[in-house]
C-alpha cells in the first residue's frame, strides 16, 4: 500500500512541492479541484491546513506537513521528526495601531482569532481570562469593525495588519512547517518513513 501524505492546500503547498520535489521524492501534478493523487508509490491529500493533524493522527494519512501554529492549534498527538525550514511566521497579538491598548490593562478584553485555543492558554498563561472569539479568517478587520479589542494571527510579512491599521505589540509563538508522522505507522513502516524523513532532511538544509 502507497504511503499517504497529507498536505495543506494552503499557503504551505508551494513550498511543500518545493522541497519534496528538491528532495527527489515523487509528486503529483496539482490539478483544479482534485483532493486525492498518486505519484509513484505515495498517495496525497490536499485538506484544509487545521485538518492535516487530524488526518495524520487518526492513520488515515501517515504523514504530513503543517505550521507549527496549527500544531499548538489542534494539540494533535503526532510525532514532529523535522522542521521543514519554510513556512516560517509569527503568532502575535495585534491592536489598532497607535491605540495603546494593553490586554493586561482590561479586565475584559475580548480577543478574535483562529486559533481560540492558543489565544486562551496564552493569555491565561498570563493570568488574564479573555474573551475569545472565534472566527474563520480576515481576522484583520475584527478590532476596526468593534467585534474584538485585539486579535491573535499569523503574520509572515506584516502587510495584512499593516493594510488594516494594526501593530503586533506581542509574540505568542514562532512558526514553521513541520513534517508530522502518524505514531502507529512510525513503527509499522519505519523504512519507507525513514528514507522520506532523511531525504526531506537533505533537502531542507
Ligand atoms: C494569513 C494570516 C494573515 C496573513 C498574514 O491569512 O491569517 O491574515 O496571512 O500574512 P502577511 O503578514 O504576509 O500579510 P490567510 O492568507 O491564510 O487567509 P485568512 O485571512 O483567510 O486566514
Amino acid at each position: 500500500m502507497s504511503l499517504t501524505v497529507a498536505l495543506s492546500k494552503g499557503k504551505l503547498l508551494p513550498g511543500a512541492e518545493a522541497l519534496f520535489r528538491r528532495a527527489g521524492v515523487s509528486f503529483p501534478e496539482v490539478e483544479g479541484r482534485r483532493l486525492v493523487a498518486e505519484a509513484d508509490g505515495l498517495r496525497y491529500l490536499f485538506v484544509k491546513d487545521m485538518d492535516v493533524p487530524t488526518y495524520v493522527e487518526y492513520g488515515v494519512a501517515d504523514c504530513g506537513v503543517a505550521g507549527r501554529d496549527v500544531l499548538l492549534e489542534t494539540g494533535a498527538d503526532v510525532l514532529e521528526p523535522l522542521d521543514l525550514g519554510f513556512g516560517r511566521c509569527r503568532l502575535v497579538v495585534a491592536t489598532p495601531a497607535g491605540s495603546g491598548f494593553a490586554p493586561d490593562r482590561t479586565a475584559t478584553a475580548r480577543v478574535a482569532s483562529k486559533y481560540p485555543r492558543v489565544t486562551a492558554a496564552h493569555f491565561l498563561g498570563r493570568g488574564l481570562a479573555v474573551e475569545v472569539v472565534k472566527l474563520a479568517g480576515s481576522v484583520e478587520i475584527a478590532p476596526g469593525l468593534g467585534l474584538a479589542d485585539c486579535i491573535v494571527d499569523v503574520v509572515e510579512t506584516g502587510r495584512t495588519l499593516a493594510e488594516n491599521g494594526l501593530e503586533a505589540i506581542e509574540t505568542v509563538a514562532e512558526s514553521s512547517a513541520r513534517l508530522i508522522v502518524n505514531r502507529a505507522s512510525f513503527h509499522a513502516r519505519r523504512e519507507e518513513i525513514r528514507r522520506l524523513v532523511e531525504a526531506l532532511r537533505r533537502a531542507s538544509r
